[in-house]
């Protein structure tokens, strides 16, 4: 640090895009002269192990102090090869999984060079119209917050500095998924109890599991952006979580703290953001302009510069970058890695597609089905079956539904159309595909939102299908109905949609989300019946839109909705209950609960609760039944939700088989905030709900009793 300039530490503050895959309004030509003068630190945006290898060189081998990059990529659901979009992946509600899915996708990335990734995505979403919520863990803070840890540990490995680690960081902290009205970018103003309960403890939990890099939000919360805000950077994430790590703004953020109307010009917008204590400029070129023109104003000092330039330093030497700016990318990977990631890419989407509905044996598939119509603007589309995120995967990589059926059996007639668009006015292709479905013995009508249509910048006002897939998909069930065929709807999306005539009239509906690489296989795999579906929505799925922003974690309220009494919480024209709850999600088998206990019941705060239940399959088929374990504080000094998520567990069972699961909960866990905001043990009783879904009347209750630890 002694040796370097000013400009040479700017540098280091500094990650400009190399031009490969631009998300923001910026664009910023050749680095190569910048690098080579030691005033570009780190890099995004750039693939392909000879690039990186190159420019990874110019700034060791050519630069004044050969400080190597640290380049980073968005790794969200993979790299080359493709997972489900993280929404989906939730929907496994499997960490070790999640974790694998992580790990392989940073051996992948790291294989080319890449030291970062811009992931995992932590926002907790309760409204789908916001498109990220594609991106991140769905509505819940405890499955957010598995997520976190999982991801963070996936990403990382054991060692930073291996050559096949990624330095994770944590976004967009925080509440970003609180957008006013699910519009991307809005004003976000939640309370400051929401903040701690629902959005912050993914962070705190990423940072516990050692997220080397957090990642504020682009928007601004009760009028202070996410960039600017030193009371959630320095006092929340660096002050009580503990974080050591890296703040990398966001793309162009430190620039637009000007229009958010906080900052005059780039000088104090940069002395607004380094104060915050955000290390890395991402894009708005703010550090290296404007923090000149501050320091010379007067607005920050070196010092605050200096400990900057020290976390990313600290940060590219743990990541091994000083020892050898090489190991990453320094060995190809072979094909049986690549082979083995294509496998588990399959049998993670299979496990993360969620079967809403299965009515009159529509599925699996009955062994007389020979010719299958498989229609729908989806239905033979590979490159919208990675989602809206798919980092450097090549389009031609990803297998369709007609491409997954016609791999999966040889006696399959596979017959396809896609009857309409996605999202145009044109129907004329649609009676050519109702003819195959009706020379068809099985429908599979793959419909749904293009890949675009959810991630950044997509948020929608409509969450029907777009364009004239409904008039499609209702002129197909019609045809179907007349001759009995079974219609089974694959529905691809990167958020719930509001679909109640689907789910009314289809026999089958899945949610297919966006599978990533292998989706037709995986698709392919659960409609046939090789894998028993087992994906849990990790979302609740609204029957109307006007019930946005609708999930389980709701609050009683002074008068909850009683039919009887027009003055209670309800609307006039729909129910209150959603069309799925969180967690619903259908097996080949069928389960049935029974038997709940739980030890102790008179429970202190040291203690860990067992909570036993049997699970019975009476089905015909071998599958995995998900059981939730939720609680309800019944009085408390300041009101609890209906329902709080404390944990899941797993069992597989034979046809009749029955198995007791036993699930644990610390009693710590059910602290609350208190109403000074502070952690709260307090007696009294407690539900302890266990049951396969966020549907209270699907669940089986009993009742503990906290009370203080006797002093010994
Ligand atoms: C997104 C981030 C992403 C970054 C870099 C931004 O537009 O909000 O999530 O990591 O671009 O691609």
């Amino acid at each position: 640090m002694g040796a370097m300039t000013l400009a040479e530490k700017l540098g280091q503050l500094t990650m400009t895009a190399s031009g490969y895959a631009v998300t923001g309004p910026i664009i910023v030509g050749d680095s190569t002269d910048a690098i080579k003068a030691g005033t570009i630190g780190n890099l995004l945006n750039l693939v392909g192990a000879a690039h990186i290898r190159e420019m990874q060189r110019l700034a060791v081998e050519e630069s004044r102090l050969g400080i190597p990059l640290l380049i980073g990529f968005d790794v969200v659901h993979g790299h080359r090869i493709l997972f489900p979009i993280p929404l989906g992946e939730a929907a496994l509600f499997d960490p070790d999984t999640w974790a694998l899915t992580a790990r392989e996708a940073a051996k992948e990335a790291a294989a080319e060079g890449l030291a970062m990734t811009f992931a995992p995505m932590l926002d907790v979403a309760r409204d789908p119209r916001w498109g990220r919520i594609a991106e991140g863990p769905g509505e819940d803070p405890w499955l957010a917050t598995r997520i976190a840890e999982a991801k963070v540990r996936g990403f990382q490995g054991a060692n930073l500095a291996a050559a096949d680690a990624l330095a994770s960081v944590a976004k967009h902290f925080c509440a970003y998924g609180a957008v006013t009205a699910g519009r991307d970018y809005a004003s976000v103003d939640v309370s400051e109890r929401t903040l701690r309960e629902v959005y912050m403890p993914p962070f705190a939990a990423a940072v516990a599991a050692g997220a080397a890099a957090v990642m504020p939000a682009f928007t601004d919360l009760a009028g202070v952006p996410m960039t600017a805000n030193k009371d959630l950077l320095r006092n929340a994430l660096r002050g009580r979580f503990g974080f050591k790590g890296v703040i990398v703004s966001d793309y162009n953020a430190i620039a637009e703290l000007v229009r958010h109307g906080i900052a005059a010009d780039l000088a104090q917008a940069a002395a607004h953001a380094l104060k915050a204590g955000v290390d890395i400029d991402m894009m708005a070129d703010a550090y290296r302009r404007g923090l000149p023109v501050a320091l010379e104003r007067g607005l920050v000092t070196m010092t605050e510069i200096d400990e900057s330039v020290r976390r990313v330093l600290t940060l590219k030497e743990q990541l091994g970058l000083f020892d050898d700016p090489y190991r990453r990318g320094a060995v190809p990977e072979s094909a049986a890695a690549l082979s083995h990631r294509r496998q588990l890419a399959r049998s993670v989407g299979a496990r993360a597609i969620v079967m809403l509905k299965n009515e009159r044996e529509a599925l699996p598939l009955a062994h007389s089905v020979r010719r299958i119509a498989v229609v729908g603007p989806l239905a033979d589309a590979p490159s919208q079956m990675r989602g809206p995120w798919w980092g450097a995967a090549e389009e031609e990589g990803a297998v369709s539904v007609a491409a997954g059926l016609r791999a999966a059996r040889p006696e399959f007639q596979v017959m396809h159309a896609p009857g309409v668009d996605i999202d145009s006015e044109d129907v004329s292709g649609m009676e050519a595909a109702l003819e195959l479905c009706t020379a068809a013995d099985a429908i599979l009508l793959c419909v749904g939102e293009a890949a675009t249509m959810s991630g950044e910048a997509a948020s929608r006002a409509h969450l029907g299908l777009p364009g004239k897939q409904r008039e499609f998909a209702e002129a197909v069930l019609q045809r179907a109905r007349a001759s009995e065929k079974p219609v089974i709807a694959v529905l691809f999306s990167g958020r719930p949609l509001v679909l109640p005539w689907l789910a009314e009239k289809a026999d089958a509906v899945l949610a297919a989300w966006f599978l990533g690489s292998e989706a037709g296989n995986a698709i392919a795999d659960v409609v046939t019946g090789r894998v028993s579906p087992s994906g849990r929505t990790p979302v609740t799925w609204p029957r109307a839109q006007g019930q946005i922003p609708l999930f389980f974690g709701q609050r009683s309220g002074g008068r909850p909705a009683d039919p009887n009494d027009r003055y209670t919480s309800k609307y006039l024209d729909v129910p209150n209950a959603p069309l799925f709850p969180f967690g619903h999600g259908l097996t080949y088998g069928r389960f049935a609960l029974s038997n709940l206990r739980v030890t102790p019941v008179d429970v202190e705060d040291i203690d860990t609760m067992r909570i036993h239940v049997d699970v019975r399959n009476d089905g015909p088929r071998e599958a995995q039944e998900t059981v939730f374990l939720f609680t309800h504080d019944k009085v408390a000094s300041v009101a609890r939700p209906l329902l709080e998520l404390k944990g899941w567990a797993k069992v597989t069972l034979r046809p009749g088989e029955t198995a007791t699961v036993t699930l644990s909960l610390r009693a710590a866990d059910l602290r609350f905030l208190g109403p000074d905001l502070e952690p709260l043990f307090e007696p009294g009783q407690v539900e302890i709900l266990v049951g396969p879904c966020a549907d209270r009347s699907k669940l089986l209750v009993t009742t503990v009793d906290l009370s203080w630890s006797r002093p010994c």
